[in-house]
């Protein structure tokens, strides 16, 4: 990427604080309570775990998780092929390069807030929609095609016939991990554990991989702008480096999440703000970058069904508490954002 292009430069007061000593501020939550299929579940404790996420969700709109029953292996095996694809030529990324033909892929140039993030990365998805009309209504005739372009090489990259590559069965456990987090996420709304679990039938989630290289000017540029993540739930794997910062509610500082080791971080979406009426809020955060490490991390989105249409649940609103949100039809604000992109608008300005 070279020196810092003007494209790359945050405006002063979005820059970020080097010298700001770490802070571990967002809960760290055990959920071995709910992997370990042998032991007999306390009632009690089961109540307190549950209260524990819903007031991470409330409080921070994030929390770190161990003990979460993803094996190691399996995200040191996509990690590993990580490293090797984004060591590759560029010409050889490239070559599955996302456009506006295909959401899907490899690209180096997006941007946050109008500002270039330093970074590249690789999106695929599990399940694998092709061409997908962003809304069942017929009147509406824009459409977006969603396939997996794998690269030539790693080969723990490549589909196989015989065992599933890196990437899929890495998703398949993350995404198991996400599911039982949206039950717990229920029980602490006062909702049935499986009210959410309809939403997802067809999902729309997908994984990314990003590279974040070492920066001349990490105190003038980020690795992502500071946004809102604008599905359901995120399921993070930072490496050892550090560089996730998450908005404080209760006073807008910026808080360095410290890496712990194999923790996910966790984090609430724009669409749990909306079903949740605002009692979980959607929260900024920002990547930093360094001018020593390149640094790997490995989001997993999980996403409704594309003729979702997100609204806050009718059992969380009354006549006290009306609906904040409008419906919308998730297939739609989805495409539109990715395809946005493109066209370098500033997608964080798209409203629900
Ligand atoms: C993101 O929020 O898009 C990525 C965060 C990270 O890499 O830590
Ligand atoms: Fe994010």
């Amino acid at each position: 990427m070279g020196e810092v292009d003007p494209a790359f430069i945050q405006d002063p007061e979005h820059r970020p604080k080097l010298s700001a000593t770490e802070v571990e501020g967002i809960p760290l939550i055990d959920l071995s309570l709910i992997n370990s299929p042998h032991s007999v579940t306390d009632p009690r404790a089961f109540e307190g775990l549950v209260a524990e996420i819903g007031n991470a969700c409330k409080d921070w709109g994030f929390f770190q998780v161990i003990n979460h029953g993803v094996l190691l292996e399996k995200r040191q095996r996509i990690e590993a092929a990580a490293r090797k694809f984004f060591a590759l030529p560029l010409e050889e990324k490239r070559k599955i390069r996302r456009d506006e033909g295909n959401v899907l892929g490899y690209y180096d140039t997006e941007h946050t807030k109008n500002v270039r993030d330093w970074k590249e990365v690789f999106d695929f998805t599990v399940e694998e929609p092709t061409l997908v009309p962003a809304s069942p209504d017929p009147e509406d005739t824009e459409e977006t095609e969603w396939y997996n372009q794998w690269p030539e090489y790693p080969p723990e990259l490549r589909p196989n016939s015989l065992t599933r590559n890196a990437c899929e069965e890495y998703a398949r456990e993350v995404e198991n991990l996400a599911l039982k987090l949206m039950g717990l996420i229920a029980l602490g709304l006062g909702l049935p554990k499986d009210r959410f679990n309809s939403y997802f039938k067809n999902q729309t989630s997908f994984l990314r991989l990003n590279h974040y290289p070492p920066c001349p000017s990490p105190q003038l540029a980020l690795g992502v702008g500071r946004h809102k993540d604008g599905g359901a739930l995120t399921v993070l794997a930072q490496d050892d480096v550090g560089g996730l910062e998450v908005k404080r509610k209760t006073d807008g500082v910026w808080i360095r999440v410290k890496p712990t080791p194999n923790a996910f971080i966790i984090n609430v979406g724009d669409v749990i703000q909306v079903w949740s009426n605002e009692r979980y809020e959607s929260v900024e955060h920002r990547a930093m970058v360094n001018s020593e490490k390149e640094r790997f991390s490995i989001p997993y989105f999980l996403n409704p069904a594309h003729y979702t249409q997100v609204k806050p649940l009718e059992e969380l609103i009354n006549e006290q508490n009306p609906a904040k949100y409008k419906p919308y039809c998730w297939g739609k604000f989805i495409t539109h954002r990715k395809l946005s992109n493109f066209k370098k608008l500033n997608t964080e300005n798209i409203q629900i």
